[in-house]
């Protein structure tokens, strides 16, 4: 049986891509059902449209409140029986709604090694920094900004004639393989989070 992926984006979708390709060559034993984007002009909307994946825009304006906001994308969500929800340069916090439907089951992928350089443009934050690694970060969701348990990780080094574009480039590289590897191990059963760790069975 292949699991249900219900995507979160609000920008390129390049990891949407990603993990759509994965699943079409079986790398990844799943299917993504939706594609579900705060904003209207989202490229990955684009890209799901492409593939023929239903592609939904939801407008945050359009509700009183965060909580009635995602409580449509849980809806949404949930007609498409999506079982893993995988944020991919979705720029929201999540809250209690979706959390909540979805417990233990939003993964997100962060461009940094976490728990450094959290937040809004981590490939800049490092380089800005001056550290000689920097990479990308897939992890579960909780209620803080990119602090949930750490599933992967890769390394990625800060070469001496990079710019902060450059780095992202390579790290973006990382992410679409690291993000499709995670939702890999999810598929197969083998997470398992203890406290702040995942284990990883069989590795
Ligand atoms: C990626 O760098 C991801 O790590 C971050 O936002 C960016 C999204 O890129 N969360 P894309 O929309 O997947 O191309």
């Amino acid at each position: 049986m292949s699991l249900n992926l219900g995507i979160l984006a609000s920008g390129s979708g390049s990891n949407l891509q990603a993990i759509v390709d994965a699943c079409e060559r079986g790398d990844v034993v799943a299917r993504v059902k939706v594609v579900i984007s705060d904003k209207a002009g989202a490229y990955a909307l684009e890209r799901a449209r492409a593939k023929g994946i239903a592609a939904v825009h939801i407008n945050p304006k359009e509700f009183s409140g965060k909580e009635f906001f995602e409580a449509e994308i849980v809806r949404v969500l949930q007609l498409h029986e999506v079982e893993l929800v995988c944020l991919a340069g979705y720029m929201r916090l999540v809250g209690d709604k979706l959390l909540g439907a979805f417990p233990q089951r939003v993964m997100n992928i962060h461009p940094a090694l976490l728990p450094a350089f959290p937040g809004l443009h981590g490939q800049q934050q490092a380089f800005d920094y001056g550290v000689r690694f920097s990479g990308c970060t897939v992890h579960f969701v909780d209620h803080g900004m990119d602090t949930g348990p750490i599933i992967l990780q890769a390394v990625v080094p800060v070469l001496t004639d990079d710019t902060a574009e450059s780095l992202a480039a390579r790290i973006l590289e990382q992410e679409h393989k690291i993000y499709p590897q995670a939702i890999q191990l999810y598929a197969e059963g083998r997470l398992r989070v203890v406290g702040r760790k995942v284990i990883v069975a069989g590795s």
